[in-house]
């Protein structure tokens, strides 16, 4: 044993004293663990719920988290849950609720008529992959991604955590594409594309909220849409949409729904729609890989090692929501719906009152979604988050967390 250690030892280290009795391990050195976990970007997410979870009484505008309230977890969840055993019959739902299950997912079809109904996107059931949250689409998607070190995703930005922190995990490099007043700037998005191949890289994917963006709140018009499609298919780059705020306000039809090339991967959730306490998302890859069969299979394979398969019970309760309201979750929503419309129009006419004609001052006018920016004369950052959570009951987003560090520093979400 103590030979092998002599073999592993640097020679030119000192040879590491032998741990005494009930002493243990000595700290783990940050510095030889992944290289992600020394990154600011892995604390962005938890800072907002620490921050939210520190300070319980102030009014919140930090994290996007639905408004529940009118949920009753005693009648609705009995109720979702009824409905997908009725839905599938006692001896199926015995064996899909409490045993592993298929890697894809069991609601892929109860999804795929939701999609038709909501979002007029046609998906072919088994293209769908169904994930814990949206996130693990994220993750598994980057990984799928990035072959090796010349592979890059395009993001918009300024890009939600989620996506940057996910590639981050698989050292997948990402390269900004301004967002501009119109969601992307096109212009940019075939630079960046020219830039990446001068390099010797090859860039990918392009990631993107086009309806309602976390965190501009922007939306894609539909001749951006369209142009957008063509550039992508052109130039062979992928389009990962992002939809999980489109329909809270007048969303242009999906980049999925319009894609006639078969360049758009698209990200689901029903965080924002259900509820983020099932942390059910999932993602459409349709496209056909060689060697037989579609990207979803693929990922479905990497998926198999991260999460084995969705817990079943947090999808027979998405599943059963989806039956209860007959695959239509808009009409379901209608309430919620008006309620953050309702919430937009105070939070714009509020700085509207307050702020017209301030020096330095303004905001955008976002169509619906959950988030407006503010850009302010000031420096805004983590200790000023803390400083308005303690002394005036306020919190809200630093909007430098989405621009990775290098930008942000005058604007709140
Ligand atoms: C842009 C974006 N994508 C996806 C999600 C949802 O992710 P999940 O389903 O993992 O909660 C969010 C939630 O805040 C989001 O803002």
């Amino acid at each position: 044993m103590t030979a092998q250690l002599a073999v592993l030892t640097r020679e030119d280290d000192p040879p590491e004293p032998p741990a005494e009795p009930g002493v243990g391990l000595r700290p783990l050195d940050l510095g030889e663990l992944h290289s992600s976990l020394s990154d600011p970007t892995l604390a962005s997410m938890g800072l907002l719920n620490e921050v939210t979870e520190r300070f319980p009484d102030a009014v919140s505008f930090a994290p996007g988290r639905p408004y529940l309230h009118s949920f009753a977890p005693n009648e609705d969840l009995p109720r979702y849950l009824r409905a997908f055993t009725d839905y599938v019959g006692a001896e199926k739902a015995r064996t899909q609720l409490f045993q592993y299950g298929r890697t894809k997912g069991l609601i892929h079809e109860l999804i795929a008529a939701n999609l038709a109904v909501d979002e007029r996107i046609e998906a072919d059931a088994e293209s769908i992959v169904v994930t814990s949250g949206c996130q693990e689409a994220m993750f598994i998607v980057c990984r799928a991604l990035r072959s090796d070190e010349r592979d890059v995703l395009l993001a918009v930005a300024p890009t939600y955590v989620g996506m940057t922190g996910a590639a981050r995990l698989v050292d997948l490099t990402v390269v900004p594409v301004r967002s501009g007043d119109d969601g992307i700037d096109l212009g940019d998005f075939v630079a960046k594309i020219t830039e990446a191949r001068d390099q010797g890289l090859r860039p990918r994917a392009c990631y993107l909220v086009p309806d309602f963006a976390n965190p501009t709140g922007i939306s894609l018009s539909l001749s951006t849409r369209l142009r957008l499609l063509d550039i992508a298919a052109d130039h062979g780059v992928l389009l990962i949409e992002d939809n999980p705020y489109g329909f809270f306000g007048d969303a242009m039809p999906t980049l999925k729904s319009l894609d006639r090339h078969g360049v758009v991967v698209y990200l689901g959730s029903y965080a924002k729609t259900v509820m983020p306490g099932a942390r059910i998302g999932y993602v459409i890859a349709d496209q056909p890989v060689t060697g037989g069969g579609t990207f979803a299979d693929e990922l479905a394979k990497l998926k198999s090692m991260v999460t084995v398969n969705t817990s079943p019970i947090a999808q027979a309760v998405i599943g059963g929501r989806l039956i209860d309201c007959g695959f239509d979750l808009r009409a379901a929503n209608a309430s919620e719906i008006a309620f953050y419309g309702g919430n937009l129009r105070v939070m714009l006419d509020g700085l509207a009152e307050r702020f017209a004609g301030t020096a330095g001052v303004r905001w955008n006018q976002p169509g619906g979604g959950f988030f407006v920016v503010l850009s302010v004369p000031f420096h805004v950052d983590d200790d000023l988050l803390e400083y308005s959570a303690r002394n005036h009951g306020v919190i809200w987003t630093p909007m430098h967390h989405f621009y990775g560090g290098r930008g942000g520093y005058q604007q709140i979400r």
